[in-house]
């Protein structure tokens, strides 16, 4: 098959200067034009100062090269993928596909990003043979980490062109594809746009608040807390006619999206004053400065803003058919939506599953509608659907009695349940969990057999927390594989890896004084862990998301890490007034010690591991942690996140062949002068400002680690007193009242607390 190796991307808006950054960060070369070479040089200077970041890191952007499209449109012709995203008009968009015929190479494929114009429409006066190289590529903001990708090819494009490109976006973009048929909005703006007009308009008309529809539209039904008025904020409010309106002029007659798409007065009233959301002077919801920071909403009768109020709901999908105030808004709203889903089966999608794709990651859908009605029922959402008088789409009676999910099969438009197909590479541990039994488990971890002789450590806990139980069954599964298997992978599929130490675990002994039991956490871990290294067996941690604290500590005593693109590592025990106590400080230091990136001699590893583990800096992708050495260079990067176990345990088991533990870690450590000098250091930020009297106190314990101890260069320091000084240093940090004020206030919190 052929391969995209270099890309253009034409337009350098909001969602092209995004697309083009993810290229990059996958490391393709791509070219950047827009009406004038200045518009694309300055979207390339926003991407470098993004917030959430949209480059992996900042060299990434060396790989963006700009141009116009007058003068440069030339540059595209090495390029073998060429994506549009210039503004939503079909006559420009056209106009510069014949630009486009013109410069690209043969077998160049060219995707436009549009959101809603059909492809037919988008192609109607291109040549055959620009229409077999044509596809929509419908990428949602931001490019990074949205992972949605919807694609529609049409009767002509060629099947080639469409894989090669579904291939890249999935392997090397990282993007969870969905093919959808040429209707207006494809599968998730329509459903979307869909669900939030009807949220809206029958919030105006049934009276209920702006907090109380967020309740009600959020928890109940696995929608991020955002709801549909906060959701809108975000998006911008001034998008949304924009979108009804392209979508009522596509949509046939008796389409039921016409039903919900009333007139909004009050909200295009808003719009007119400029309160757009997060972008504008407010939305539905704004932050009064004045305050104190309160946040405050709307009134939808009178305009006013008034302190938000916090509204419960019973987080139950029953919310529906509650007899009240809420439930009949739930009601109203969810069961017209959850109707529309099941009509867009055979004529946004051709099955079930794609439409509760798109939902979940391009709405961020816990659940998307198919998963939603099995909760309440199919056939119970069947009657509630002839109550209230609204179409029943022809699947939901085949769903009626069997439901439309069994274990890994979907209903299909034939009636039967079938097998989801997943492409090859990617796995879950959902997967393996459907087809057999753990081989060992506890309250806090489970073992996995991913067979070929690979396991997989599960942490169960909330965040994947380590307690007392999770090292119990990590102790008891190096035991296992030791014996019946050959290598083990460190996994999950939740969204963080792991948030460190169990908090808890160190509050209530250093609450109760009960120093002995305090320590005898810290040894557990360290011990555990070094066990866990010097195994016989190759490990492999597959991280994604957060691996902070203790979580960190775990990927640093694995034989190697399998990291998702997206991985925040960091060692972040001094936020809470501790040290990192299982290891981490010795295994940091050792791989800076290693690093041919610093000068010789032994102070600069000390200084740059003393920076970075002082600072609690966390890393914002997994290159990054590369940076920061909490990834070797030869540890691995998925950047697909449905990949990352495979890749993973093809890894652990690539590592059994010849496979040795490490030798035993040794330092050369200055001692006094090195920790004198990091005080010295310390002492600096203190004096700017910038770090506490307590700061000082954690800094201290830290560089009387990282020095050595008493020790002096003319003399080895082993791994055995490095873990003796951690442990020292976290038990004299646990008797402070400010340290354990800053572990009381994470846990109440969830921020660090700067005393
Ligand atoms: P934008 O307004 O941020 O960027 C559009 C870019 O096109 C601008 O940089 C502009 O200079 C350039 N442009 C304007 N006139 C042009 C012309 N005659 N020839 C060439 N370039 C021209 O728009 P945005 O949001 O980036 O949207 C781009 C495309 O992506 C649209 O088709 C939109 O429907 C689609 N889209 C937008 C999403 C969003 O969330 N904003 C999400 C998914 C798709």
């Amino acid at each position: 098959m052929r391969e995209i190796r270099k890309a253009a991307v034409i337009g350098a808006g909001v969602m092209g200067a995004g697309i083009a950054a993810h290229i990059a960060n996958a490391g393709v070369p791509v070219v950047l034009l827009d009406v004038s070479r200045q518009i694309a040089a300055e979207a390339v200077e926003k991407l470098l100062r993004a917030e959430p970041q949209a480059l992996m890191t900042p060299e990434a952007a060396r790989l963006i090269s700009t141009g116009s499209i007058e003068e440069d449109l030339a540059r595209i012709s090495p390029c073998d993928w060429i994506v549009e995203a210039i503004v939503e008009k079909l006559e420009i968009k056209r106009s510069l596909y014949a630009r486009i015929a013109a410069h690209k190479h043969a077998d160049a494929i060219v995707s436009s990003n549009t959101s809603t114009i059909p492809l037919a429409d988008l192609v109607a006066r291109s040549s055959a043979a620009f229409r077999r190289d044509f596809l929509i590529t419908h990428f949602f903001n931001p490019p990074r980490y949205m992972r949605l990708l919807e694609i529609v090819a049409g009767p002509e494009t060629s099947g080639p062109a469409v894989e090669m490109v579904a291939k890249f976006a999935d392997v090397r973009l990282g993007k969870s594809i969905v093919h959808c048929k040429d209707r207006p909005g494809f599968i998730a703006n329509r459903l979307g746009c869909f669900w939030m007009q009807s949220a809206i308009a029958t919030a105006f008309e049934q009276g209920i608040s702006v907090e109380e529809a967020d309740a009600v539209m959020g928890k109940p039904f696995g929608i991020p807390r955002t709801g549909v008025f906060g959701l809108l904020d975000l998006v911008g409010i001034d998008l949304m006619p924009h979108v009804n309106a392209s979508l009522a002029r596509a949509l046939e007659k008796d389409d039921l999206f016409h039903s919900v798409n009333v007139a909004l007065p009050f909200v295009d009233g808003m719009i007119a004053q400029g309160l757009t959301g997060r972008k504008g002077k407010g939305g539905f919801y704004r932050i009064n400065r004045e305050q104190g920071k309160r946040k405050e909403a709307i009134d939808l009768v009178t305009g006013e803003y008034h302190a938000a109020k916090s509204i419960h709901v019973d987080p139950q999908v029953s919310l529906i058919t509650e007899d009240s105030r809420l439930g009949r808004y739930a009601g109203a709203v969810m069961l017209k939506t959850l109707a529309y889903a099941a009509l867009l089966v055979g004529d946004a999608a051709d099955d079930i599953h794609s439409i509760d794709e798109a939902m979940r990651l391009g709405y961020n859908w816990t659940w998307g509608p198919f998963e939603l009605i099995d909760r309440i029922g199919a056939a119970k959402f069947g009657t509630l659907l002839n109550t209230a008088g609204l179409p029943a789409a022809p699947i939901l009676a085949a769903a009626a009695n069997r439901g439309f999910y069994r274990g890994r099969s979907a209903l299909t438009l034939d009636g039967i349940h079938a097998a989801i197909p997943r492409p090859e590479g990617t796995l879950l541990l959902a997967d393996i969990k459907a087809a057999a039994a753990p081989i060992l488990k506890n309250q806090s971890a489970t073992l996995w057999n991913l067979g070929d002789g690979a396991a997989c450590f599960e942490l169960n806990t909330k965040l994947n927390t380590l307690d007392a139980d999770a090292f119990e069954l990590l102790n008891r599964s190096i035991d296992h594989v030791v014996k019946y298997q050959r290598a083990m992978v460190i996994y999950s599929d939740a969204t963080n890896f792991s948030a460190g130490v169990n908090l808890r675990a160190l509050l209530a002994p250093a609450r109760a004084g009960d120093w002995k039991q305090l320590e005898a956490v810290v040894e557990l871990g360290q011990q555990t862990f070094k066990r866990l290294k010097y195994a016989a067996f190759p490990s492999v941690a597959a991280v994604a998301g957060l691996a902070v604290g203790g979580g960190c500590e775990l990927l640093l005593h694995c034989s190697a890490v399998q990291a998702h693109a997206e991985c925040y590592a960091g060692l972040v025990e001094t936020s809470v007034g501790i040290l990192p106590a299982w290891g981490g400080c010795g295994e940091l230091l050792s791989r800076w010690q290693a690093s041919r990136k610093l000068p010789r001699g032994p102070m600069p590893a000390i200084m740059k591991t003393f920076e970075i583990i002082s600072m609690a800096m966390v890393s914002k992708s997994a290159v990054h942690a590369r940076a920061l050495h909490f990834l070797k260079a030869t540890d691995g990067i998925t950047m697909n996140r449905a990949r990352l176990l495979a890749d993973a345990r093809a890894r652990a088991l690539s590592m059994v062949t010849g496979y040795h533990p490490p030798e035993k870690t040794s330092f050369t450590l200055p001692g006094a002068s090195a920790r004198a000098a990091l005080e010295i250091a310390a002492r600096s930020f203190a004096k700017q400002g910038k770090a506490s009297s307590h700061d000082m106190m954690v800094a201290t314990a830290l560089a009387t680690v990282l020095s050595g101890g008493e020790t002096d260069i003319t003399r080895g320091t082993t791994e055995a007193t490095m873990l003796a000084l951690e442990r020292a240093g976290v038990m004299k940090l646990a008797r402070t009242p400010q340290t354990i004020a800053r572990i009381e206030h994470m846990l109440e919190t969830a921020k660090p607390l700067r005393n």
